[in-house]
């Protein structure tokens, strides 16, 4: 994305509302971010506001690049330069030991924090001119679907948010990975894009799955980007049967398939690519939840390792619907 005149204007207007200590919508290659003075307890306390986030769960401080590493974490790791330096600007976030001057409130009280140098041209201009770190969750109300457009992030907001700016469709689709650096052996605590293998190639062996003694990830909810439908995960042949029976029973249906789409059913097509998948996944299921259907039924892609990120998101989406009666 080159910027223009106009993203000269919205960043003056971005930068001013940090400034007095509002927050911005804010584009990210992963999702939307809802970004504040991440060293400002107003700003900070604002975010979790809008969003109706618990106090307890931490936010992402957002920074230009891998020299802003030491004014937030301490007794940094060497592995962190090194995954920073393999990955930043990316869709990867480092948990580290927090410096004593981080804000409580954007730690949820803990000891650590979450960096991330985020790859979008309007994310980096912003926060190369703002000079500190921006704390910013995904643009979303707290349990729901990541926004992927400054138009959901409208939608979610409102005029409660100044300044979102418009950096276009985010390039990745979903939240970054989230890599636990602060304990004796690193840990994705959240699948993302940048999977398992690229992470292991530069940095060894990495654990999966949070340990009994990790930092808390909202995004670990197991119901959280949640379409308001009722919202299954099944095989494409569960689906067709599914269908018919809700069907039966007088109910509205809208399927979400992987490659092509079953006829008779009304719903969206995704491609059958992990990469694809995940930029198009959450503009779908914001698209197909507000066709307000009493179902929604997702044909699950296939479970192996390249799915994982889309299969966790898709799980949590899934994790409220009631069992289907036979
Ligand atoms: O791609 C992303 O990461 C997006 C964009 C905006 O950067 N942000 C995002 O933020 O997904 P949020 O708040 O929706 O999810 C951040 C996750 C949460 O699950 C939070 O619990 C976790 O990061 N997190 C933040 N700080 C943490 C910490 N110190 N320890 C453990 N988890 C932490
Ligand atoms: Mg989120």
């Amino acid at each position: 994305m080159k910027l223009g005149p106009a993203d000269a204007k919205a960043l003056d207007d971005a930068l001013a509302a940090l400034r007095r200590g509002d927050v911005v919508g804010l584009p990210t290659e992963t999702v939307y971010g809802l970004a504040g003075d991440a060293s400002d307890p107003a700003a900070v306390a604002r975010i979790f506001a809008l969003k109706g986030r618990p106090a307890d769960h931490p936010l992402i401080v957002h920074v230009a690049g891998i020299e802003a590493i030491d004014a937030w974490a301490r007794d940094v790791p060497a592995l962190a330069r090194t995954l920073a330096g393999a990955f930043w600007p990316g869709p990867l976030t480092l948990i580290l030991r927090k410096q004593a001057h981080v804000l409580a409130e954007v730690t949820g009280g803990q000891d650590t924090v979450g960096l991330r140098c985020p790859a979008h041209p309007l994310a980096l201009q912003l926060l190369r001119r703002f000079g500190g770190g921006l704390a910013a969750p995904s643009a979303n109300r707290f349990g729901r679907i990541s926004p992927t457009r400054a138009a959901h992030v409208r939608e979610e907001f409102g005029d409660a948010v100044p300044v979102v700016l418009d950096g276009g469709d985010c390039e990745v689709g979903l939240e970054s990975t989230i890599v636990d650096l602060s304990g004796p052996t690193p840990r994705i605590l959240r699948p993302g894009k940048l999977g398992k293998a690229e992470l292991e190639a530069i940095a060894g062996p990495i654990c999966e799955g949070a340990a009994g003694d990790s930092p808390r990830v909202s995004g670990a909810l197991a119901s959280h980007y949640s379409p308001h439908t009722r919202t299954q995960l099944l095989t494409r042949e569960e689906l067709v049967e599914q269908a018919r029976r809700y069907r039966a029973l007088g109910e509205s249906v809208l399927a979400l398939t992987l490659g092509s789409a079953i006829e008779g059913l009304d719903g969206r097509v995704l491609a059958d690519d992990p990469d694809a998948y995940g930029h198009d996944l959450y503009a779908a299921l914001r698209e197909l939840d507000a066709r307000r259907a009493d179902r929604l039924l997702v044909e699950a892609p296939p479970a192996r390792r390249e799915w994982f990120a889309v299969l966790d998101r898709l799980g949590r989406a899934a994790a409220d619907a009631p069992e289907v009666a036979p």
